[in-house]
């Protein structure tokens, strides 16, 4: 879609349809909205004093003029209002003004006409248009390809980069969306290389995939050990993009990219089990971000890898009781095989090390019981660097990407240990999205970490809110955080 800022009368343009956004019991109009209140003769305001603009409430006004079309939608209570809820209601109109087949429509943006609400309304917009059509053969509604936001004068002179911005995110989390909603089938670890090989045109980014053969060299034991059970070759994916100065330390971004699921010996019940189809979200994330980062010319140096295999019982898989060893030498009692997120992970975590990282921060959806703890609002975080994780915390506000964080406590640590190995993979269900961060703990050194458990928060499940830019399926969680996060960051001294 075409966005672009505008600064006209508002029936001065061309559009068969004008949106604008109405507060709950809001009363006095400004801007804009007071031209259109005079264009419908007042019928905005009388409908405004009947209080019928809850949150996201959509009332559409017809009119004989120019303007066919005023799309009023609610924005909740003024007091609290977050850019987040404008992203969805935009995702919401710009769906409804594809139902109604318009192909172009103006936004009014009186609210605030803040920089942040423009970005925040550009990626809603888009992400609401989101579709995940590639297997449906009977015709879609044409693609609304126009969008004219009316702005004041000095915000429409600073809007350009901004709207730019909002469009290159909402790019890049439509690609971590149709990767992560990709059936196992048509997104091995083989195919999934080839989609990240194609960030390799764009400048500054740089994509190598470690073969098996390879990692046997490199002691990947945990990769290997998952793939066992699978025809599939596993393949461990690492993008490089160079946007500080080269020898500049790197932030490492890991992503699971379990391509389906099954839980390998361990097997899962079959309800439900074509969702694991989502289980490569995490490195679906990490390309997303690499790809978006690139694209902002993020001055920053960053480094993606995803370990991407499948998990099945084949009758080579590997087996409860089974000892794996890890690249930093590590070995691990594998009690249970569906716990396989953090065994290749380990492998990657320590693979990290290697570029004496500024921070390491990994993507996994890695625990149901992360969804026991959390439900389906916000993703789990666990670190050992107070000031990262507070970063996180701090981009999880602005951008709505909710994240709430669980203690690692030396107590934990404990309880992973194994009798006959260093550590096992799983102690049962106590606890289990935090010694599942635990187990990953053993691996980052003394290299500042953060880990996100994005188990219920990487696509829409039963509880997930009702957000106006997500649709069902993959959400793409974790790329407008993490991008958030790398463009506020500064070196932590
Ligand atoms: N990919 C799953 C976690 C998951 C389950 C994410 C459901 C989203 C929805 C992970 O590999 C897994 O199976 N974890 C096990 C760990 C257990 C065996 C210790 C789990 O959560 O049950
Ligand atoms: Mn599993
Ligand atoms: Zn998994």
């Amino acid at each position: 879609m075409r966005i672009r800022g505008i600064s006209v009368p508002f029936d001065q343009v061309n559009y068969p349809l004008v949106s604008l956004g109405i507060f709950e019991g809001e009363t006095k109009l400004k801007g804009v909205s007071i031209a259109i209140d005079n264009y419908l003769t007042g019928l905005l305001s009388e409908i405004i004093a009947s209080k019928e603009f809850e949150n996201d409430r959509i009332s559409i006004l017809h009119s004989r003029g120019k303007i066919r079309r005023i799309l009023a939608i609610g924005l909740g209570k003024k007091d609290e209002y977050t850019p987040d809820v404008l992203r969805s209601a935009a995702g919401k109109v710009t769906r409804r003004v594809r139902e109604l087949e318009l192909t172009s429509f103006g936004f009014v943006l009186d609210q605030s006409n803040s920089l942040e609400d423009v970005q925040a309304l550009v990626e809603g917009s888009e992400l609401g248009l989101y579709n995940f059509d590639k297997y449906k053969s009977s015709a879609r509604k044409p693609e609304v390809k126009e969008m004219g936001i009316f702005l004041n004068k000095r915000t429409l002179r600073k809007s350009r980069d901004i709207v730019a911005k909002g469009q290159i995110i909402a790019r890049s989390v439509a690609l971590t969306r149709d990767l992560s909603n990709l059936p196992s089938s048509d997104c091995t670890p083989s195919i999934l290389s080839s989609y990240s090989m194609k960030l390799n045109k764009r400048g500054k980014v740089k994509v190598k995939v470690i073969e098996q053969e390879q990692m046997r060299t490199l002691g990947f034991g945990g990769v290997l050990a998952v793939a066992r059970g699978s025809h599939e070759p596993a393949k461990f994916i690492i993008l490089e993009y160079a946007g500080d100065k080269i020898g500049r330390s790197p932030i490492v971004l890991v992503g699971k990219a379990v391509t389906f699921d099954s839980g390998g010996i361990s097997i899962k019940p079959s309800e439900k089990m074509n969702e694991m189809k989502h289980d490569k979200s995490g490195g679906a994330t990490v390309i997303g971000v690499i790809k978006a980062a690139a694209e902002l010319k993020i001055p920053l140096n960053l480094v993606g890898l995803v370990p991407a295999t499948e998990n099945l019982p084949g009758g080579g898989a590997y087996k409860p009781g089974d000892v794996v060893r890890f690249h930093n030498g590590k070995t691990a009692e594998i009690l249970n095989t569906d716990a396989e997120g953090r065994l290749i992970l380990a492998d990657a975590l320590a693979y990290a090390q290697r570029y004496k990282p500024q921070a390491i921060i990994d993507f996994a959806t890695l625990t149901g019981a992360c969804i026991i703890a959390l439900g389906n609002v916000a993703s789990g975080l666990m670190g050992n660097h107070p000031i990262v994780s507070q970063r996180i915390l701090d981009a999880a506000d602005r951008t709505g990407e909710r994240v709430w964080e669980l203690p690692l406590w030396k107590e934990y640590k404990d309880q992973i240990k194994s009798d006959i190995a260093d550590i096992k993979n799983t102690s049962g269900r106590a606890g289990g999205t935090i010694t599942a961060a635990a187990f990953l703990s053993n691996f980052v050194g003394d290299y500042p970490w953060a880990h996100l458990d994005i188990a219920g928060t990487a696509w829409t499940q039963d509880a997930t809110p009702n957000r106006g830019y997500n649709q069902k399926g993959a959400t793409g969680v974790g790329v407008r955080l993490a991008i958030d996060l790398l463009h506020n960051w500064k070196p932590l001294s």
